[in-house]
C-alpha cells in the first residue's frame, strides 16, 4: 500500500489533540491503488509480487467473492490472477488482460508481414527500443518481434503496468517469446528520459493518449479511465531525440493534428488510415 505525502497539520487535529476520525480515514489510510489477489488457481507469490513492484496491495483470495472483494478495494481496481488468464474488475466491469489488437499484429508479422509501426521507424534486427507510452504492449510487442532484442516499456500507471505485466506472461505461444523480451517499468517518461544517457537506445516511440480517443473497444475503455493523459511536451520530445540514437516515432490520429503542433511531418503510408506516424531524427 502506498503511502501518505507529508506530514500531520493542527488543523487535521480533534479538540483532544489526537488526530479527527476524518483525518484517520483519509490520510492515515488512503485509498488503495489496486488490489491484487487470485483465483483459485492462482499464486499468491505472484500476486505479491506484483503488488510490490508497482505500490499496489496484495491480499489472499480468503475464500471472498467478487463482492466482498469490491467492498475490500472500496472504489480501487482489482487484479484478480489465475493460472491462465488476469482480468482487472473495475467499476463493475471485468477485462481481461490482453495486448488487443497487438496479438493480431504479432500472428500476421510471422506470417511475413510488415508492420506499419515496424515500416514507419525502419526497425531492424537487434535495434534496442524504448516505448515509452506502453500502454497495452500491443506496439512493444510487435517492436520485439522486429527487432528481437529487448524492449523497454515505460508506463505511467502503476495498475496498467501490473495489469500489462501479468497479461504478458500469459499470452499464447507465438507471442511468449517476444513478450519476454519486454522489460515494464512503471514511470513517467519525463522524468525517465532526463536520467536516461545521451544515445542510450536506437529508437523511442510515443503513443500518447490524443490519438487514442480514436480508439474503442472495452480495453482501450479501460486504458482511458487508468491512464496518464497529458500531451507530449516539445522538450519531452527533445529528451527523446537525445537519448535515441537513430530517432523517435511519434504516432497520432489522421490528419496529425499533434504532430503539427510538435513539428513533425505526418510519413507517407499507404495503409493504416486511422494512424499517421511522425519521425524526429536523433540529435
Ligand atoms: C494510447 S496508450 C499506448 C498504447 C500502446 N502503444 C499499445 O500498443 O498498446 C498510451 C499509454 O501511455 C501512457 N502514458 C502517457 N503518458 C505517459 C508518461 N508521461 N509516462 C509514461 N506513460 C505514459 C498512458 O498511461 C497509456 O497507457
Amino acid at each position: 500500500m502506498y503511502r501518505p505525502a507529508g506530514g500531520k497539520s493542527r488543523s487535521d487535529r480533534g479538540l483532544t489533540g489526537q488526530p479527527s476520525a476524518a483525518f484517520v480515514e483519509a490520510r492515515y489510510f488512503p485509498r488503495m491503488r489496486c488490489l491484487v489477489t487470485t483465483a483459485p488457481s492462482g499464486s499468491f507469490e505472484e500476486a505479491r509480487e506484483l503488488a510490490e513492484r508497482f505500490g499496489l496491495e496484495a491480499q489472499s483470495r480468503a475464500d471472498r467473492v467478487i463482492p466482498e472483494l469490491v467492498e475490500a478495494a472500496a472504489g480501487a481496481p482489482i487484479l484478480i490472477l489465475s493460472k491462465a488468464r488476469a482480468d482487472l474488475v473495475h467499476r463493475g466491469r471485468a477485462f481481461r488482460a490482453s495486448v488487443g489488437m497487438g496479438f493480431l499484429r504479432l500472428v500476421r508479422a510471422r506470417q511475413g508481414e510488415t508492420d506499419p509501426l515496424v515500416r514507419a521507424a525502419e526497425l531492424r534486427e537487434d535495434d534496442e527500443v524504448l516505448d515509452a507510452t506502453l500502454g497495452l504492449a500491443g506496439d512493444a510487442l510487435v517492436a520485439a518481434h522486429a527487432t528481437q532484442a529487448r524492449v523497454i516499456g515505460l508506463e505511467a500507471s502503476p495498475v496498467l503496468a501490473a495489469f500489462v505485466t501479468a497479461g504478458l506472461r500469459r499470452l499464447l505461444v507465438p507471442g511468449r517469446v517476444a513478450a519476454g523480451r519486454i522489460e515494464i517499468r512503471c514511470a513517467d517518461h519525463r522524468a525517465a528520459l532526463r536520467e536516461m544517457p545521451d544515445r542510450s537506445v536506437d529508437v523511442v516511440l510515443f503513443d500518447p493518449m490524443f490519438r487514442s480517443a480514436a480508439e474503442s473497444g472495452a480495453l482501450f475503455d479501460l486504458v482511458r479511465t487508468l491512464a496518464e493523459h497529458a500531451p507530449l511536451a516539445p522538450e519531452t520530445l527533445r529528451e527523446a531525440r537525445r537519448v535515441a540514437r537513430r530517432g523517435v516515432l511519434v504516432k497520432d490520429a489522421p490528419p496529425g493534428h499533434e504532430l503539427a503542433r510538435l513539428g513533425l511531418v505526418p510519413l507517407p503510408s499507404r495503409r493504416s488510415p486511422r494512424i499517421v506516424f511522425g519521425w524526429a531524427g536523433a540529435q
